[in-house]
């Protein structure tokens, strides 16, 4: 009697889901558009709207590009004194912010919010630490569908994952209890180590320190080179982002991502190449792939790399697994990934200053691979930039690959064969 009763007493106090965040979001990684990359704190209603009617009628909108998201600045510097909800500013949201949602929603898409787990936004506006009820409340009632949940001004209550956990549960259980579906963005910049602590009450938490729209310029201000350092900084270049991710790829699961901060693809601060470096490692990756720039004015260069049907695929793939660097060798690295229907994703990439001829064995593609692969077998192999199968080839690959640049391939029926 007295046992069963502490057993049951024990299994009460364990949480409900212990596997993800089960609001049955973000099973593949969220897509959209968000407001900070190109206009920052300039935001106003009409910049918003137009984005989202120019990714409704010229395809992004089809190809998944759902949640259209109003980062910081849309606050005034007071909370209304008598509801304590935080106002939107009048002069850039005249209408207020039901009335734009419901504008996005006859769009057939979504709308994401911007707060700060802390007293102030990172913008200096109210913050959500303290008012997580409140907030919910009026962001549900505003028809909001995704939530970006900052770290900025948090009063010190970071430093060990428990006190990240709780800061961030609390505004989770305050989404949940809205009773609308919310995904739910965590932006603590990889502190306290999110991809262990926030699996289970987020749908994607931020890796990094913000992007900064260069390949691999080192900034003071981004001062860790690695995951595990807890100062995250801002302004981190390509490859900074990229190293962290792949320390953590495998930590991602259907409905909780890592997220890799939002694209720069198009805003100008890197080369045709090395946005497409950018696109396919966010893919592969598998980061939220929420684009940053000015969706109503884009170059062909800019829409052939947001806009092609077989990477984004990659993204969407059911097999949920991230790609995985197998090794760095100078200024060549190999990385590769499991896809759904026996296929293996796998990118070759050059740091380096000039093009250069990258050979990748099976050995290597297929070290992580389970089952193992006949390593003997003839591979069909496809380009995903070139949109062109490249033929067979028995035991290794040898392409050439420009400088800053990748080549992301789809390898065909890989299944384990008995020889
Ligand atoms: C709240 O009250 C303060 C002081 O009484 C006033 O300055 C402020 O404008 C009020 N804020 C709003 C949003 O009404
Ligand atoms: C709230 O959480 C419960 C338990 O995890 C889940 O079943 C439910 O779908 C969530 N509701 C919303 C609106 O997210
Ligand atoms: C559109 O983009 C081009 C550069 O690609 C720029 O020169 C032009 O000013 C932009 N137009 C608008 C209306 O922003
Ligand atoms: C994957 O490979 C296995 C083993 O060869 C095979 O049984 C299965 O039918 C293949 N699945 C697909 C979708 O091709």
């Amino acid at each position: 009697m007295f046992t069963k009763l502490v057993i049951a007493a024990a299994l009460a106090a364990l949480p409900t889901h212990i596997m993800a965040m089960n609001n049955g979001l973000a099973v593949t990684p969220q897509m959209g558009w968000n407001t900070w990359n190109k206009y920052g704190c300039n935001i106003n209603e009409d910049i918003i709207l137009n984005a989202a009617k120019a990714i409704a009628s010229n395809g992004l909108k089809d190809l998944g590009y759902n949640y259209i998201i109003i980062d910081d600045c849309w606050q005034l510097h007071q909370r209304d004194n008598k509801s304590k909800q935080i106002v939107p500013d009048p002069t850039k949201f005249p209408r207020g912010l039901k009335a734009l949602t419901s504008d996005i929603h006859k769009l057939g898409m979504q709308v994401g919010i911007y707060s700060s787990a802390g007293t102030y936004t990172c913008g200096g506006y109210p913050g959500s630490l303290g008012y997580e009820k409140v907030d919910a409340n009026a962001w549900a009632e505003w028809g909001f569908d995704y939530l970006k949940y900052d770290n900025c001004y948090n009063e010190g209550e970071s430093g060990t994952p428990k006190l990240s956990y709780d800061r961030y549960k609390k505004m989770g259980n305050a989404l949940n209890s809205t009773g609308r579906p919310f995904l739910y963005s965590l932006c603590n910049w990889g502190e306290d180590g999110p991809w262990n602590f926030a699996s289970t009450i987020s749908n994607s938490w931020r890796i990094s320190g913000d992007i900064y729209d260069n390949f691999n310029r080192p900034d003071p201000a981004c001062p860790c080179e690695t995951y595990d350092c807890n100062l995250a900084g801002f302004r981190c270049n390509l490859l900074n982002i990229i190293n962290k991710a792949n320390a953590v790829s495998q930590k991602a699961r259907s409905g909780g991502w890592n997220d890799l901060d939002i694209l720069e693809v198009g805003n100008g601060g890197m080369t045709t190449e090395e946005y497409r470096t950018h696109f396919t490692m966010w893919v592969a990756l598998r980061s939220p792939l929420l684009l940053g720039n000015d969706v109503t004015n884009m170059t062909k260069d800019t829409k052939d790399i947001i806009m092609n049907e077989e990477v984004i695929a990659i993204s969407k793939d059911k097999q949920f697994s991230p790609a995985s660097r197998i090794w760095m060798k100078g200024d060549q690295q190999l990385y590769s990934g499991s896809l759904e229907n026996n296929a293996t994703n796998v990118i070759l990439m050059n740091t380096g200053e000039k093009s250069v001829k990258i050979t990748a064995t099976w050995e290597d593609i297929f070290l992580y691979s389970l089952p193992h692969v006949n390593t003997k077998k003839s591979i069909k192999v496809r380009d995903l930039w070139l949109k062109k199968d490249l033929g067979s080839f028995s035991g290794h690959i040898t392409l050439d690959v420009p400088s800053h640049g990748v080549r992301m391939l789809k390898l065909m029926d890989t299944a384990v064969t008995t020889d």
